[in-house]
């Protein structure tokens, strides 16, 4: 499994993508399609990006019963992403659930990852809106532990959190970090940053880089900046 840098596509339209991604002539970068993207245009932005020669990340967070999880995982798959997510919150049968929905019949299916607790999340709203009473990085790593013994393939967190999702889970137990920023950048709404070099250091295997490559004066620079330091 290769190390890589995952752009966040967040535009609300497919005429800004591909405004966007039209600039990379280069390298196809690996996408991340979010929810307001593949709500305003739908499953055929998925094909579309896929026939221009670019991975993808379909970042829709799915969280129901294990059935309209497996049944929903089976039409993302059939859209040929090469990874996807749900929540860890779905209990671990729900996550089995959506592996079999995943797996095609020739055995092979898109990387799936969980979403532990949001970043978003902090204890204090998972204590009186959750009543959960752990504290939330235990939390965070029981999910973690759940995901990997239903067979996914990694979770969503936190650089901070990547070093002990690898001592917990396995060195081959993918973590995949956003909150990314440049050294000199700005650091925008996100709360806890590390640089690419910094994420590579603690052992992140894919980064999602959103504003400090969508916002960028030179996007592709910004790209090649972010490959330099974490993969290269
Ligand atoms: O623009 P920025 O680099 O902050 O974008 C980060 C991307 O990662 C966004 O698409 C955001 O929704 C996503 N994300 C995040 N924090 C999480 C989970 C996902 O920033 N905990």
């Amino acid at each position: 499994m290769g190390k890589d840098v995952i752009i966040a596509c967040d535009f609300d339209s497919a005429a800004k993508t591909f405004a966007f991604l039209d600039r990379f002539t280069g390298r196809k970068p690996f996408v991340k399609i979010g929810m307001e993207l593949y709500y305003a245009e739908g499953p055929e932005i998925v094909r579309e990006i896929k026939r221009r020669g670019h991975k993808i990340f379909l970042d829709l967070k799915l969280h129901d019963i294990p059935n309209t999880v497996k049944k929903s995982m089976a039409v993302l798959s059939r859209l040929d992403v090469d990874m996807t997510n749900l929540h860890a919150a779905g209990t671990t049968r729900m996550m089995e659930a959506a592996i079999e929905g995943l797996t095609r019949p020739d055995g092979t299916r898109p990387m799936l990852i969980a979403v532990t607790q949001l970043t978003s999340t902090d204890q204090e709203s998972m204590e009186k809106d959750l009543l959960i009473k752990e504290p939330i990085a235990e939390v965070v790593m029981h999910y973690a532990h759940n995901a990997k013994i239903a067979g996914l393939d990694g979770v969503v967190c936190s650089p901070l959190e990547a070093g002990k999702v690898h001592e917990r889970c396995g060195s081959d137990f993918v973590t995949v970090t956003p909150g990314v920023r440049f050294a000199d950048g700005d650091i925008g709404d996100q709360k806890r940053v590390m640089t690419p070099a910094e994420a590579k250091k603690i052992g992140s295997d894919y980064i999602v880089v959103g504003r400090p490559i969508t916002a960028a004066e030179d996007p592709v620079a910004a790209y090649e900046r972010c490959v330099a330091e974490f993969v290269d």
